[in-house]
């Protein structure tokens, strides 16, 4: 193991649910320090909750780990960013066989611009294999329940978020 044991997961997190949250403590396993990286995309962002919303909702899950899971955001190359944070790992989850194609060319390119860095990939857990951002997004926009699909802040927030638009 190198001594700097601290693994990347890069993603949108608009909103984190109770997979990226599995995820993550699985990784806690082998890591010593796991950081959430929000990726932004400054003029063509169209997340449902802000940058700032989406790094207070991860802070609050994560606040009981002892300092060993840390959020922050990044622009541009996450291979810049991994490497500036001295981070030798790239973490991604990969549900169903449908995130295979895309997981793999980012992992291919990841590896071109930085051979160094190394991309790990968990299979996530079965009871949330199903679960996603998008998917959880629609379904409370049309008034359905996601209770145990998401952490209890994101609930809330979900929930606010849609009453105020609805
Ligand atoms: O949760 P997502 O949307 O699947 O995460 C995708 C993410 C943020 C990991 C990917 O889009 C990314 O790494 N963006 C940063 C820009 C970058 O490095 N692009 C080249 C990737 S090969």
């Amino acid at each position: 193991m190198p001594l700097n044991n601290v693994a990347v997961y890069p993603g949108s997190f608009d909103p984190i649910t109770n997979g990226h949250v599995d995820l993550v403590q699985r990784t806690l396993r082998v890591f010593d320090r796991v950081i959430i990286a929000i990726a932004t995309n400054p003029g063509k962002d169209s997340s449902l909750f802000s940058l700032e919303e989406r790094l207070q909702m991860v802070r609050e899950v994560f606040k009981a780990h002892d300092g060993r899971v840390q959020a922050d955001s990044f622009e541009g190359l996450l291979v810049d960013y991994a490497e500036s944070k001295r981070a030798t790992v790239i973490i991604r989850g990969l549900r169903a066989v449908s995130d295979f194609e895309y997981e793999f060319q980012m992992a291919m390119m990841n590896h071109r611009l930085k051979p160094k860095l190394e991309t790990f990939f968990m299979m996530t857990g079965e009871s949330e294999f199903y679960i996603s951002s998008r998917l959880v997004k629609e379904v409370v926009s049309l008034g359905g329940d996601v209770e145990g699909l998401v952490p209890e802040n994101v609930l809330k927030k979900l929930q606010q978020k849609f009453k105020r638009r609805g």
